[in-house]
């Protein structure tokens, strides 16, 4: 694998919900670095396993990876919370893991020249697929204040369903992804715990910033 040097890395994982997509393309955008929620890329199996539960395969999946582009992380199908549960399950099989991974290291390693660096969010972006990331997050907030954010987001896209649906499936997708063996969801010793629940975008975005800038600048 080609692997750019001189470029910053900026490695994120948390639970569902707590904001880390929305403050990942911030800092993206800010410092010029290439933004991959790998959160996407599950629910997108996830997605491809609802909609075509017989051509489901490894080799089905293998294909759809190879093809993948940025329209197909942004139909907006992915949103769901349906899709959103199946991806946890989905990710917790070995394979599907190895095709995600090498797709996801191309990224974190080899981004355009255009680009300063790479910043990916996911849940074991920290420790497995950018260990060496010059900066590392763990970004999580309150479940109940991630669950309201969750829902208030599916309403505004019209989707069917309550606020107690809403935190029982965060609940249920938490436990999963924190329990499951192969890359469960953890903070790392070197992650720095940014907690969102009282904060809004624009603090979060400060306080990383913040953290960033006294590094690069010193
Ligand atoms: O981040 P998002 O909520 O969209 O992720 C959907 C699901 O995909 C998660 O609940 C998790 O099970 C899985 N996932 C994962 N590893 C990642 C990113 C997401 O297992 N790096």
């Amino acid at each position: 694998m080609i692997k750019r040097k001189d470029i910053i890395k900026i490695a994120i994982d948390s639970p569902a919900a707590a904001g880390a997509g929305t403050l990942a393309k911030a800092i993206s955008k800010h410092y010029n670095l290439l933004y991959l929620d790998t959160g996407k890329i599950y629910r997108y199996i996830g997605y491809l396993k609802l909609k075509f539960p017989k051509k489901f395969s490894y080799k089905f999946i293998k294909s759809k990876i190879k093809n993948l582009r940025e329209k197909n992380l942004s139909n907006q199908n992915l949103v769901s919370d349906e899709v959103g549960t199946e991806a946890s399950i989905i990710s917790k099989n070995k394979n599907i893991r190895k095709l995600v991974h090498n797709f996801q290291l191309n990224f974190a390693y080899n981004p355009p020249k255009k680009f300063m660096g790479s910043c990916l969010d996911g849940r074991d972006i920290t420790y497995k697929i950018v260990p060496d990331a010059d900066f590392k997050f763990y970004i999580t907030a309150n479940i109940k204040i991630r669950a309201k954010r969750r829902y208030n987001e599916l309403k505004k896209l019209k989707k069917d369903i309550t606020y107690a649906e809403v935190l029982k499936s965060i609940k249920k997708r938490d436990k999963s992804d924190k329990s499951r063996k192969i890359s469960p969801l953890k903070k790392t010793k070197d992650s720095l715990l940014i907690n969102t629940t009282n904060l809004n975008k624009r603090a979060c975005f400060l306080k990383i910033k913040k953290i960033i800038d006294n590094r690069i600048n010193n």
